[in-house]
């Protein structure tokens, strides 16, 4: 499939867009500054908080798992048997309570990962959220693929 513009103009912190490509949703996700900081706190609940299990774009190997450390770009697919997991900023999953400090959640089989894709512990998907191949046209504007 043909790379795909993103505009990424109007996105808010906190917002998450949805592009496609290849037939794939992807995520774009703005984190705010405290979404970052709490990314720290969560390696020891993940399964590869480094993501070093699978391949990873040489721009995903840092601790945001992006090019700029706000935007997350990923595919909307879970790496466990391919369904669409849910955005899920406040609220938790049933079974992780608060200490939910928003992620995604896959409803298929409960999958969770935080929010930069990486995926929990002790659920069926396997590996983090891939991230895609993707590039900066300008502040606002991503080419996917
Ligand atoms: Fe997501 Fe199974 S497909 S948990």
């Amino acid at each position: 499939g043909a790379p795909v513009e993103v505009d990424i103009s109007k996105l808010e912190p906190g917002m998450l867009l949805t592009a496609e490509w290849r037939g794939k949703p992807v995520w774009v996700l703005k984190r705010t500054s405290e979404m970052l900081d709490d990314l720290k706190k969560l390696n020891d609940q993940l399964a590869d908080p480094n993501s070093e299990r699978d391949q990873q774009p040489p721009y995903a190997q840092n601790p945001t798992r992006s090019i700029k450390p706000q935007i997350l770009v990923v595919l909307g697919v879970c790496t466990h048997l391919g369904c669409s997991p849910v955005y899920r900023k406040d609220i938790a999953p049933a079974d992780l309570g608060e200490d939910w400090l928003g992620g995604f959640f896959c409803p298929c089989h409960g999958s969770k990962f935080d929010l930069a894709g990486r995926v929990y512990k002790n659920v069926p998907a396997p590996t983090n959220l891939v991230v895609p191949p993707y590039t900066y046209l300008s502040d606002n504007q991503l080419l996917v693929g």
